[in-house]
């Protein structure tokens, strides 16, 4: 390099640095403000406006500071909406959202619930909302979700059809029948009912099992055979219409007491082992006494449902039904934390 561009690059060097520091400075600067100005036009004034109004709007219903925390902690907008147009009284709501139970998505269902039952307690209008007795037994039925293996539920609000055939289906040793027959169960059901049977077996108490899978055909087939019998009326408060019975999952099965002492099942020695016990083999009394008017069928003490260990611990402690459970952990899959 010569001498005279030596000079030069060393009178231009440090100006151009400087020249080039102050344009990236400024368009840093500039598009730093636009953003800004960007944030501060749209996003955060219109959500304080909302939260401001959402507020303002609950506090003249009557909504304490503590009720609006509880309402942005646990409802969708939808049903903050909702809470405002439909200016929904304060104590009937906050009461119905501390529920245990409390499903968001039903929250209309709830109040209408209550507007139609004013002398029911909020706890009823969850258990019987979630339960669907909003509406009739057999009335605006809905297809189940056939894929949960050991949670699919069947009554007389979800239904399957012919279709369906339950899951993992195998012959049971007829061994275990009362009348010597093979039958069969899902797998994992048999498994845990096995492991039940011999334990009672060696505690001295003993039962059979009468029936098990029946598939969509075969209930056609008893459940006329009742209607013929006793009517519609009186069929349908112990047999289930084709496509709405848990015996079609394999999950399902009826016992006995063997050697037999009583006709009533209630009254044997084997119930009372077998009622206090079932749930750590992750069975359920499906169908329990005084819970007719939610699961629609007379109390059977002799029909048992598998659920897996952890949901019949929860149902049997907790003295609530499958279709409570099924709605509340498996349907909405809900996240609070419930001891
Ligand atoms: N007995 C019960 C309800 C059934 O038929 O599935
Ligand atoms: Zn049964």
């Amino acid at each position: 390099m010569t001498k005279r561009k030596k000079k030069m690059k060393k009178i231009f060097k440090y100006p151009l640095l400087f020249l080039l520091v102050i344009i990236v400075g400024y368009s840093s600067i500039t598009i730093y403000k636009k953003y800004e100005e960007k944030r501060n036009s749209f996003d955060i004034p219109i959500l304080n406006d909302n939260k401001d109004e959402i507020k303002k709007k609950l506090s003249s219903l009557n909504y304490s500071d503590e009720d609006i925390d509880l309402i942005k902690k646990e409802l969708n907008e939808k049903n903050i909406n909702y809470l405002i147009d439909k200016e929904i009284d304060n104590k009937l709501a906050i009461n119905i959202i501390n529920e245990k139970y409390y499903i968001d998505e039903y929250l209309e269902k709830y109040v209408t619930y209550f507007n139609n039952n004013p002398t029911l307690d909020s706890k009823e209008i969850i258990t019987r909302v979630n339960s669907h007795l909003d509406t009739e037994f057999y009335t605006n039925t809905e297809k189940t979700d056939d894929t949960l293996g050991k949670f699919v539920i069947l009554n007389k609000h979800y239904y399957s059809n012919g279709n369906y055939k339950g899951e993992h289906l195998i012959n049971v040793d007829a061994k275990y029948n009362l009348y010597g027959y093979e039958f069969q169960l899902s797998k994992e059901c048999y498994e845990a009912f096995l492991k039940m049977y011999n334990d009672a077996e060696k505690a001295g108490y003993g039962f059979k099992i009468n029936s098990a899978y029946r598939s969509y055909e075969k209930q056609i087939s008893i459940y006329q055979g009742w209607v013929n019998k006793d009517g519609v009326s009186l069929a349908d408060t112990y047999s289930a219409r084709a496509g709405y019975s848990e015996h079609q999952t394999g999950y399902a099965f009826d016992i006995r007491d063997y050697p037999f002492t009583n006709d009533d099942y209630s009254k044997t020695k084997s119930f009372t082992w077998v009622s206090k016990n079932a749930h750590k083999y992750g069975f359920i009394i499906r169908f329990p006494e005084n819970k007719e008017y939610i699961t629609g069928y007379q109390y059977e003490p002799w029909h048992y449902r598998y659920v897996g260990e952890s949901a019949a611990k929860y149902i049997y402690e907790n003295d609530i039904t499958f279709e409570e459970y099924y709605e509340y952990f498996i349907r909405f899959n809900n996240p609070r934390n419930l001891s």
